[in-house]
């Protein structure tokens, strides 16, 4: 099944490389939070529905940055993906693969990303003809190697290992074919926002999108 805006909406997001996953506990700190992600190189978050101004969160950085890729994370219920859609979140994922949620998500047409950690996992994703899934959680999982042994009977289908992920280990993964991209809360912690260090925030964004660029280049 071909899905163009989702091939769109993993196009930017294998562009950034890296999602940064956020957990926001003021939803006045967003446009800051997406200034900084924007200014260091990485115009996408994944903002998790961890915390109760999530939908908020997602609505002020849309209005105030709309070039950037907006979508909600940790989307547990139905509730909470109708929310993040009317709030502008271009994409939704979900920690693990339910398929009442998902089923749910698809018919509202929604763009869903699953969390995926099996072979059982990735074929009911298969059925419901996705082929962009959360592998997550990657390192505590088994890493690179887990997901290498695990991707390789699905061809077409691709990752965006999230948990664990950091600096020092997500080149190993984004030179996968299979990896369209990282998710991580390593670029923007919750305590960095909470305390408005945006400065070390989009330091650390420069750093992974100029590693990311490198990667890219090397591989072309
Ligand atoms: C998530 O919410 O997707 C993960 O918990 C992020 O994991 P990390 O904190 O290890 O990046």
């Amino acid at each position: 099944m071909t899905d163009d805006i989702m091939d769109r909406i993993a196009g930017k997001m294998e562009k950034c490389g890296v999602v940064p996953v956020i957990q926001i506990e003021d939803a006045e700190q967003a446009p800051y939070l997406a200034e900084a992600l924007t200014e260091g190189g990485l115009p996408c978050a994944e903002i998790t529905f961890r915390t109760p101004c999530a939908a908020d969160a997602i609505y002020k950085m849309t209005r105030a940055f709309p070039e950037m890729l907006i979508g909600a994370g940790t989307v547990l219920t139905s509730e909470q993906a109708d929310r993040a859609a009317d709030a502008g979140a271009s994409f939704i994922v979900s920690p693990g693969f339910n398929d009442r949620h998902v089923e749910y998500c698809l018919g509202r047409g929604y763009k869903m990303i699953p969390g995926t950690c099996t072979p059982g996992e990735i074929e009911k994703a298969l059925s419901f003809g996705l082929k962009y899934l959360k592998f997550f959680p990657a390192e505590a999982a088994g890493g690179i190697k887990m997901l290498s042994a695990a991707a390789a009977p699905y061809k077409g289908v691709r990752f965006m290992p999230t948990g664990g992920i950091n600096e020092d280990n997500m080149s190993a993964y984004l030179e996968k074919p299979f990896v369209f991209c990282c998710g991580g809360t390593f670029i923007a912690g919750s305590k960095d926002i909470s305390e408005r260090n945006f400065g070390k925030i989009k330091e650390t964004a420069l750093r992974v999108s100029q590693a990311v660029k490198q990667n890219t280049e090397k591989r072309e």
